[in-house]
């Protein structure tokens, strides 16, 4: 038990029907497996509005869930102001969506802004690749990837 109140998260990135809503997921499992759901609120929104009330990509869905994900009731929203104030950690997919938060920080927000996979040094990549336009390949990298930064997110910040 934690007298503390949960670390807030924010998974980012275009559309936030592929990259964001798997990131989201995939977080929330592992912390679950670790025993840490008390000590972690995430959420998941998109730079664009494109998909604003949308469910997850229907291929995103189907590769997350053969790695046990849940993300059907998930829906795409646009991120906000209002998320600087909300979020401890606001985690891009890739340098455009960093780029598109940082330009709309509101000044004075303590949210920490970075890429997510500052977290997975040992991935060997800087960006989540957009699976949008491509193949199944696309969406397993893109679990892959963000398998690899939830389990360094949980290593780094929920442990400690
Ligand atoms: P996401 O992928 O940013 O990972 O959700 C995309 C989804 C939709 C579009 C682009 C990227 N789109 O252009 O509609």
């Amino acid at each position: 038990m934690s007298a503390t109140r949960p670390i807030r998260v924010l998974m980012v990135c275009l559309g936030n029907i592929c990259r964001s809503p798997t990131a989201e997921a995939m977080l929330r499992k592992k912390a679950h497996e670790a025993g840490l759901d008390d000590r972690l609120e995430v959420d998941s929104a998109g730079t664009a509005d494109y998909h604003v009330d949308s469910p997850p990509d229907r291929r995103a869905v189907a590769h997350g869930e053969r790695r046990g994900l849940r993300m059907q009731q998930l829906r795409g929203r646009q991120v906000s102001r209002e998320d600087f104030e909300r979020f401890d950690h606001i985690l891009a997919m890739d340098e455009d969506n960093l780029a598109n938060l940082l330009r709309i920080r509101p000044r004075g927000s303590h949210a920490k802004v970075a890429l997510l996979l500052s977290f997975a040094p040992e991935a060997g990549a800087r960006e989540v690749p957009d699976p949008y336009y491509g193949g199944a390949e696309g969406f397993e990298r893109v679990l892959d990837l963000t398998a690899a930064a939830a389990d360094g997110f949980i290593a780094v910040v929920l442990r400690n």
